[in-house]
């Protein structure tokens, strides 16, 4: 736990019905004369523009759109995107998208500058000062990057995810509107969902963790674990959708509070090196990490409190033992349920590549030294070995 702590958080967020009617008010309110939209492809085919740029129209404002985003791109093809950015004089960013849209849209609010770019901000993010105000619509549930400081671009030559972090990317307005998620693909709601519930139960067993955190961990992972099966499996279940769109955005608070752990950590040279789409990553290591980190007693005691608070059915469990094995079996339980994959096998992972992963995962030490129960290089070999 820490002993002192802070949360940034956006200045106005919106939810509900028709949240998406107050960007109108926001652009008008901040006398924004050009208004730049960023989205990307499958945003745009799933019809899902016409909501935000019709509330862009009716503030009478300018706008263009910049739509030209790979799913999890590299900081090269980001920093493409900002170079057209950067000349556009645009007063306003609004993004629509998932968190790769949201990070790429956050880089370019703090780089309308020619003295650095995204690669200088990966060796030295304290730098960035916040250029231009940004509007976030998040339309996964999600990364909850509509709240947090991260923006996270793969690094090719190192085979790796990297987070960028920096308060000046905390968005100025964020719009929680569920029709952004209504039709959200069973695997995306899935992997983004389960990447929420990693959120909330990582920085819930943080050695960050502190009340700030805990406040919205454990009320997003009780969200998700109640709501997650059916807002994925049934497409009409809009108040289970409404819930998780609020978890991930409490999962986002909680990051934001504390810092995700060895989940994430090992998980960044998945997505680096094979592109496995961050939320399944996690998926495949969220089980296995929640099992090691639970041989530590401090750990054991959160997950027992998070089943107390969590599970609605009849409390059947006494010990904490009982209650941790519990909470592990939800986690598995809930990645088999969605039909993520349990395993790196059908990502033709060849086993020699382990050491690379072992050297890579440990270099992420921004998040491992977040973990309460320390992990070794030979830990990290054994994990990466069960989901081989
Ligand atoms: N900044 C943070 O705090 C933070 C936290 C976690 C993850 N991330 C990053 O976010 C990225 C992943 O974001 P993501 O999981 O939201 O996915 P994404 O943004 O990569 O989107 C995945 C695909 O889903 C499509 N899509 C998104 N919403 C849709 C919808 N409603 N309907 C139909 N298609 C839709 C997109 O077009 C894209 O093709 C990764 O780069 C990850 O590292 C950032
Ligand atoms: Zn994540």
């Amino acid at each position: 736990m820490l002993t002192q702590y802070n949360l940034k958080m956006p200045h106005a967020v919106y939810g509900g019905e028709n949240a998406m009617d107050n960007i109108t008010a926001i652009i008008k309110a901040r006398g924004a004369k050009k208004v730049a939209m960023f989205t990307d492809k499958g945003i745009e085919g799933a019809g899902l523009f016409a909501l935000p740029e019709e509330a862009v129209k009716a503030s009478g404002a300018e706008y263009y759109v910049l739509d030209e985003l790979p799913p999890e791109p590299s900081y090269m093809a980001v920093q493409k995107l900002v170079d057209e950015f950067k000349v556009s004089g645009a007063d306003l960013i609004v993004a629509c998208g998932g968190g790769s849209v949201m990070d790429a849209a956050k880089l370019a609010s703090v780089l309308v500058t020619d003295a650095y770019g995204v690669k200088e901000l990966l060796d030295n993010p304290g730098m960035a000062q916040k250029c231009v105000p940004i509007v976030l619509i998040p339309t996964t549930a999600g990364t909850g990057a509509e709240v947090t400081p991260n923006a996270i671009v793969a690094v090719p030559e190192k085979e790796l995810k990297v987070g960028i972090v920096n308060e000046n990317m905390i968005a100025d307005y964020v719009i929680l509107d569920a029709r952004m998620i209504k039709n959200l693909p069973r695997k995306i709601a899935a992997a983004t969902g389960v990447d929420a519930l990693a959120h909330c139960i990582e920085c819930f067993t943080s050695n960050k963790a502190n009340p700030f955190s805990d406040l919205y961990a454990l009320e997003g992972l009780d969200l998700i674990l109640n709501n997650i099966e059916k807002a994925c499996d049934d497409p009409e279940a809009m108040a289970e959708k409404n819930r998780m769109q609020i978890a991930a955005y409490y999962g986002g608070l909680a990051i934001t509070a504390s810092g995700t752990t060895a989940v994430h950590a090992l998980s960044y040279p998945l997505g680096g090196k094979y592109h496995i789409a961050h939320g399944v990553s996690n998926a495949i290591l969220l089980a296995p990490v929640m099992r090691f980190n639970s041989e530590h007693p401090a750990v054991r005691e959160r997950l027992a409190a998070a089943y107390d608070r969590c599970c609605h059915e009849e409390k059947t469990c006494t010990t904490v033992e009982e209650k941790t094995a519990w909470m592990i079996a939800r986690l598995e339980h809930i990645v088999k349920h969605l039909d993520i994959p349990t395993s790196l096998k059908e990502f033709g992972v060849p086993a020699e590549d382990l050491e690379g992963l072992v050297n890579a995962g440990m270099q992420v030490q921004r998040l491992l030294v977040n973990n309460m129960r320390p992990v070794t290089a030979d830990d990290a070999r054994k994990l990466y070995q069960e989901i081989m």
